[in-house]
């Protein structure tokens, strides 16, 4: 990288580690990485595509619309939309939550509550947005009841879906938020703790786990990790040759925008 962009990458990384750090003073060293829980991935190639091909008519919009009359587990009974996922059709990085909530469930749009504004700023910190190069979905697509976790069935019953939305967007990454879909998409066990801050690898695609915003809202000493792990995904992106916009530099500057700790 040239050095200007270098340094204006630095100078929009800082200004945004600001942001997050909501003007605290920012300790002189960042954590070492942890001994990595499950086996992480060995650096595949950066052209690498998802190994499963999509079958050549299927396509997003198919998947949505079968997503409408899907009744394949107990979520279709209390469900007032579906969620199929929301995005660009040629995303550099695919980001998968847990599942539908309350405001998702009434709009039939991913990550459109606190969390979901969170979710956009974070994304936008490190040039990534809904509307221009990342793709947003759930492990399932229907809310759980009371926001719980969705059961092992349900997320069974709808990886069929999420496996066709990978292998029809090829997303160059995978961003996995939090948990729960971490824990479905690498067949894990360990906590999220323990499985973010580097890659692994689903269906051929680097998969990079990270904190879920609600947590980040509860928990604001869980926002230096997550900054540290989106960090990590744009070095990747711009080590790979990944054209990226510039940080979001007037969202993550205007303090008073911080969220407060009202939940999810
Ligand atoms: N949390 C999620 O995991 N997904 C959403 O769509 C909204 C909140
Ligand atoms: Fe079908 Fe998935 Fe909804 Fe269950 S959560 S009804 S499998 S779309």
């Amino acid at each position: 990288m040239p050095d200007a962009d270098g340094k204006r990458m630095f100078d929009d990384l800082s200004l945004v580690l600001d942001w997050i750090e909501c003007g605290r003073k920012r300790p002189a060293r960042l954590r070492a990485p942890e001994t990595p829980a499950a086996m992480p991935e060995s650096e595949p190639p950066a052209a690498e595509i998802p190994a499963a091909g999509p079958s050549p008519a299927d396509s997003l919009e198919a998947v949505a619309f079968e997503v409408g009359r899907c009744a394949k587990c107990r979520l279709a009974a209390t469900r007032k939309r579906t969620v199929p996922g929301e995005g660009s059709a040629n995303p550099f990085v695919m980001v998968i939550g847990e599942g539908p909530g309350a405001e998702e469930d009434e709009r039939g749009l991913p990550f459109v509550g606190t969390a979901g504004k969170l979710l956009d700023r974070m994304l936008g910190a490190v040039g990534l947005s809904r509307a221009g190069n990342a793709f947003i979905c759930n492990v399932v697509k229907c809310r759980p009841p009371m926001n719980r976790d969705p059961a092992p069935d349900e997320q069974a019953a709808c990886m069929p879906f999420l496996r066709r939305q990978i292998a029809v967007l090829r997303p160059r990454y995978i961003l996995s938020i939090g948990r729960v879909p971490t824990q479905a998409l690498l067949a894990a066990k360990e906590g999220i703790t323990r499985l973010r801050g580097r890659f692994f690898e689903f269906e051929g695609v680097p998969l990079l786990p990270t904190y879920h915003p609600s947590a980040l809202l509860r928990d604001e000493a869980l926002k230096r990790p997550a900054w540290e792990d989106l960090k990590l995904l744009r070095e990747r992106m711009l080590r790979d040759g990944l054209r990226l916009p510039s940080s979001d530099k007037s969202d993550v500057s205007d303090k008073s925008d911080v969220p407060d700790k009202s939940g999810a």
